[in-house]
């Protein structure tokens, strides 16, 4: 019995007996049918439901079981397409995604590295000022005092041992300068104290009265980068405060949460901190960038003024 057989005794209101070898046809159909159904849009989506459509239209079926067969087709890889075409939209989503990520992350870091080489630039520029204004000058009256004392030597001892005396002193004060400049390009404290032991330093020296709040796990060791770029920022800060903001106090707080470390320098000075005035704070979140992290700088009119950065210190 054929499906058409089948359908005309259901329409004719008679009863519907299958024979042994029909029932086993029609299941056999069913089940090829619902298989190939399932499997090949699954495998190839649309394009495979159009071949199987085309060959229904040449297998050398009656038409009621082509339509029959249509209608399951229609029912079945509808949603299986739609499901399909969306997973792959959402592929193609995703990958754009992940793409456009891509992109920001590294405008992001050509950003932050030419901040980081312009950070070393204003570097070196600062040490050949400081080596050129400090060092340097002491050294050229050192060798002028040397020259006259060689002089008048012969003529007038106590005058040369004055001369003598004073080059010394200068020896002694250029040495120091030298001694600070190498400093700043490299903290050894940092090495020899640790990031707390470096910042109760730079407060003890500090012009205005510090209040020092440092809380750092001793273990895994903080990133040697992010330190320095709090260390540095805490003593811009704070000569920012001394400077500028007629605050009788600041207070310096230092966290590890997480992985990250964050430092705030706060004063409750006149506030109005205006970047370009200076290079200080330009600096300061330049050197911020070129380790991954964030600086921010509130600070109204009146004031409180609030230096606070962001670092990530995980492995
Ligand atoms: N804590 C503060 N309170 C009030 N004003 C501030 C404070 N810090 C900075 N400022 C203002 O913001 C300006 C910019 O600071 P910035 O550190 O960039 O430059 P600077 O200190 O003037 O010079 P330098 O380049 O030597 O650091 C300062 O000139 C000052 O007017
Ligand atoms: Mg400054």
């Amino acid at each position: 019995m054929s499906v058409t057989e089948i359908d005309q005794e259901v329409a004719a209101g008679g009863r519907l007996r299958l024979s042994g070898r029909s029932a086993a046809r029609c299941l056999g159909r069913l089940v090829t049918g619902v298989r190939s159904l399932l499997t090949v849009p699954v495998l190839a989506g649309s394009a495979s439901v159009a071949l199987l459509g085309v060959a229904l239209l040449l297998a050398p079926w009656e038409w009621r079981d082509r339509v029959l067969f249509g209608a399951v087709l229609a029912f079945v890889s509808v949603p299986v397409i739609a499901r399909i075409t969306s997973a792959f939209y959402g592929l193609l989503l995703v990958v754009g995604d992940s793409k456009r990520q891509l992109a920001e992350r590294v405008e992001d870091l050509s950003r932050t590295r030419s901040g980081a080489v312009d950070a070393h630039d204003s570097d070196l520029r600062r040490i050949e000022r400081d080596l050129h204004d400090g060092t340097q000058a002491q050294l050229v009256s050192l060798a002028m005092r040397l020259g006259l004392a060689e002089r008048v030597l012969e003529k007038d001892p106590k005058a040369a041992q004055a001369l003598l005396g004073k080059a010394r002193e200068g020896a002694e004060e250029a040495m120091t300068e030298l001694r600070a400049v190498l400093r700043t390009m490299y903290p050894p404290i940092l090495a020899d104290r640790g990031l707390d032991g470096a910042l109760s330093a730079v407060a003890a020296r500090s012009a205005v009265p510090v209040r020092l709040d440092v809380r750092l796990p001793d273990r895994p060791p903080l990133p040697a980068p992010a330190e320095t770029a709090v260390y540095f920022v805490v003593i811009e800060a704070l000569t920012n405060v001394t400077k500028h903001s007629a605050a009788k106090s600041a207070t310096v707080t230092v966290r590890c949460e997480g992985e990250r470390l964050r430092a705030e320098v706060r004063d409750e000075g006149r506030g109005g901190v205006d970047e370009s005035k200076g290079s200080g704070i330009r600096g300061m979140r330049q050197r911020v960038e070129a380790v991954d992290g964030t600086l921010c700088v509130n600070s109204p009119s009146g004031g409180p003024t609030c230096v606070a950065v962001d670092i990530p210190c995980g492995s």
